[in-house]
């Protein structure tokens, strides 16, 4: 049995959660598209890791993917999803793409419910999805990516009485400094600073927030059907 999957883990948060849960001696296996990203994240995992770090290549966009990783990986305690192809989708929606428009889709909401469907009967946990801020507080931007942000909570409430005793859940981060920023073609640490002035938290968030709130949910036995914002204040401001 795999102790967890994490579909996305070879960056960002995900990333960040795999090295998490390996200090708590746990095995894990990341997934995503890019065999180079893959290699890169197993191998800055490694030195902790003692082969307890497994990867597979797999588009949660493409049902066959999502089928062939669920059969290849066997019975799994946890599933984390935070892979979305967002290339594209962020900005004022005249100026998005309906092409880009349907990647957001295809990944964060459709992707999320083929893993559902696919996992049911091999995981035993828990899965939990990750939304994100822009779904709670529209800015005028990004507004597929918050559609599909928000659907994820109608998903994980409609699959955690679906799949229970399996528990379904959602992470709704705030702004945090990951590789998505890099498409998002804005002055990056302006941004931050303006956003962390304006936070209750006075600061934006880390990976490290994120993956210990995953954490938190992966280890709660009593927390299912919920939405776990950790977003340092961002929806009260
Ligand atoms: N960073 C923020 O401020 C923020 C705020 C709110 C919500 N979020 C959400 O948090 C989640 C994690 O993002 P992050 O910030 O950690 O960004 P990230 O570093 O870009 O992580 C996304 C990961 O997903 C993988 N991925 C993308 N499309 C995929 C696909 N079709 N199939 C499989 N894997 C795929 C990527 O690898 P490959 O390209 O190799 O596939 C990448 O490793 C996303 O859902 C994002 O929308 C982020």
């Amino acid at each position: 049995m795999t102790d967890a999957l994490i579909i996305g883990g070879g960056s960002g948060m995900g990333l960040a959660l795999a090295r998490t849960l390996l200090a708590e001696h746990m095995d894990v296996t990341i997934v995503g598209r890019s065999a180079d990203r893959l290699a890169a994240a197993r191998a800055e995992l490694e030195t902790a890791a003692e082969g307890r770090v497994g990867t597979v290549r797999a588009d949660i966009g493409r049902e066959e993917d999502v089928a062939g990783l669920f059969d290849r990986v066997g019975p799994v305690e946890h599933v984390v999803v935070t892979a979305a192809d967002v290339t594209g989708a962020y900005g004022p929606s005249t100026g998005v793409a309906s092409s880009a428009a349907r990647a957001v889709l295809d990944t964060k909401l459709l992707g999320a419910w083929l893993v559902g469907k696919h996992a049911a009967g091999r995981v035993t946990g828990s899965i939990t999805y990750t939304s994100g801020i822009n779904a709670y507080r529209p800015n005028g931007s990004n507004t597929i990516v918050a559609a599909a942000n928000g659907a994820l909570t109608s998903l994980a409430s409609g699959l955690a009485v679906e799949l229970a005793p399996v528990r379904v859940n959602v992470v709704s981060p705030g702004w945090v400094d990951t590789p998505v920023w890099d498409q998002i073609g804005m002055d990056k640490q302006a941004a931050f600073t303006d956003m962390a002035g304006r936070l209750p938290a006075g600061r934006i968030g880390t990976v490290d927030d994120i993956a210990q709130a995953f954490l938190s949910v992966l280890r709660n036995g009593f927390v299912t059907g919920t939405v776990l914002h950790v977003d340092g204040g961002h929806r009260l401001v």
